[in-house]
């Protein structure tokens, strides 16, 4: 029988995790043309398949590569004086009600031309990918007026050109009111509805619409008609809900069918039922509570628990979350939310690709899936967790193109 050519065989690992609870031992992966072709115990794939390239993943851990579903990573600036701040007993609210925090980003992305938001965010990018995301959402949202908010979203278009990993833009005007409307808010989300994402969705600029639904930002009721208005021009609804207080954001995302609503902090019993009623992913981002100092993590047992589909993402942004590893916010899920190893892995990835529409491309290591893999330098995803504070050597491919890694040796 002759073997067939392939572009890449990784073979043998000790446990390949997929995102859909499979974990299998001893098991080889054949990569061809960009995606999965097979997977299989080591010896029959070694029976199949006539590699360009062979890699021993003997002893090593494959999972999917991650998919970062909620980033704020293209902004003008950056806020440590804020973080040295809170350190110091300031309070996130505090800062925003008093003029900084998102607003003061907005004042410094309006500032920054279009090349350079481009090139600030590109190392950001570079170093996600190289801790294995191969899947990143980005949102706008620190434009706050049609110009900026369109010179963001084409710094995400530039940025997703020539990127491995597959960059998805979320446009999110409603991220808060900006200092030249705060005696006017209902102008406003006017203007986010009827000039902003029509302008947005002709351009094709996001495939997602966001809102900021939250005590002192943005209510249900002006949450709701944003993300209406967004579905009405073809932007698919996402929502930040119950992040600082119980605002009621996880109600408004079950009543417009969001795909996602993200953070969750503070979501009630109710909150919880009605997003598994509807259908909605519940996006965690552990990092946000760690790096705000919050006591209180969003209830994952719970959610887990009730059957939602849940999901990890980073919140990278220049306020309330700096980090970009996807492992360390996995790190957190086991170590602050109580959620298992495999159910962080899970949730880094296929919950991920679920929350941006995407579960049938990528988030899982399953036959004509994308080939978006990590092999880490770990036997398996108990010992990976146990590292999570640590830069774990590891091998990141996106689309079968080997993107980050130790040197080669031939
Ligand atoms: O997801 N919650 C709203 N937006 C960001 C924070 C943005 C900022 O502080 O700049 C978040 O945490
Ligand atoms: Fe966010």
């Amino acid at each position: 029988m002759t073997l067939k050519p392939i572009d890449l065989l990784l073979s043998n690992a000790n446990k390949v995790v997929s995102g859909n609870k499979g974990v299998y031992e001893g098991f080889s992966i054949a990569i061809d043309s960009g995606k999965i072709k097979a997977i299989g115990p080591a010896s029959e794939i070694a029976g199949l398949f006539h590699p360009r390239e062979e890699l021993d993943a003997t002893g090593k851990l494959i999972p999917p590569g991650f998919v970062d579903s909620h980033t704020h990573v293209i902004f003008g600036g950056q806020r440590a004086g804020e973080f040295v701040q809170r350190c110091s007993g300031a309070d996130y609210e505090q800062i925003a009600a008093a003029g900084g925090g998102i607003r003061a980003s907005v004042r410094m992305t309006r500032d920054t031309d279009l090349d350079t938001l481009v090139s600030d965010a590109l190392p950001r990018i570079q170093r996600m990918m190289a801790s294995g995301s191969t899947t990143i959402e980005i949102k706008s949202g620190y434009g706050l007026d049609l110009e900026t908010e369109l010179k963001m979203l084409r710094a995400i278009a530039i940025l997703a050109k020539d990127c491995p990993a597959e960059i998805v833009p979320t446009f999110m005007g409603a991220h808060e009111t900006p200092d030249e409307w705060r005696e006017d808010r209902s102008r406003y989300i006017k203007m986010v509805c009827e000039e902003m994402i029509p302008a947005v969705a002709s351009e094709g600029l996001a495939e997602f619409c966001d809102v900021f639904c939250e005590r002192g930002v943005f209510n249900p009721e002006e949450s709701q008609a944003v993300l209406e208005a967004g579905i009405a021009h073809g932007l698919k609804p996402k929502i930040h809900a119950d992040e600082m207080a119980a605002s009621g954001g996880s109600l408004v995302a079950a009543q417009v069918g969001a795909i996602s609503a993200d953070h969750l902090m503070m979501t009630p019993p109710e909150g919880i039922a009605a997003l598994k009623e509807a259908g909605v992913v519940a996006t965690l981002l552990p990092g946000t509570t760690f790096f705000l100092s919050k006591p209180t993590y969003a209830p994952a047992r719970k959610m887990i628990d009730a059957g939602l589909d849940v999901a990890l993402a980073t919140d990278r942004n220049p306020g309330s979350c700096t980090i970009e590893s996807m492992l360390f916010i996995m790190g957190l899920a086991v170590q602050r939310m109580n959620m298992t190893p495999l159910e962080a892995l899970e949730a880094a990835t296929l919950g991920g690709a679920k929350a941006l529409g995407r579960s049938e491309i990528c988030g899982s290591i399953d036959v004509e899936k994308r080939a978006d893999l990590i092999l880490w330098d770990a036997p398996d995803e108990d010992f990976l967790i146990y590292e999570f504070t640590n830069d774990l050597s590891r091998t990141v491919w996106a689309g079968g193109n080997r993107i980050s890694g130790p040197p080669v040796h031939s």
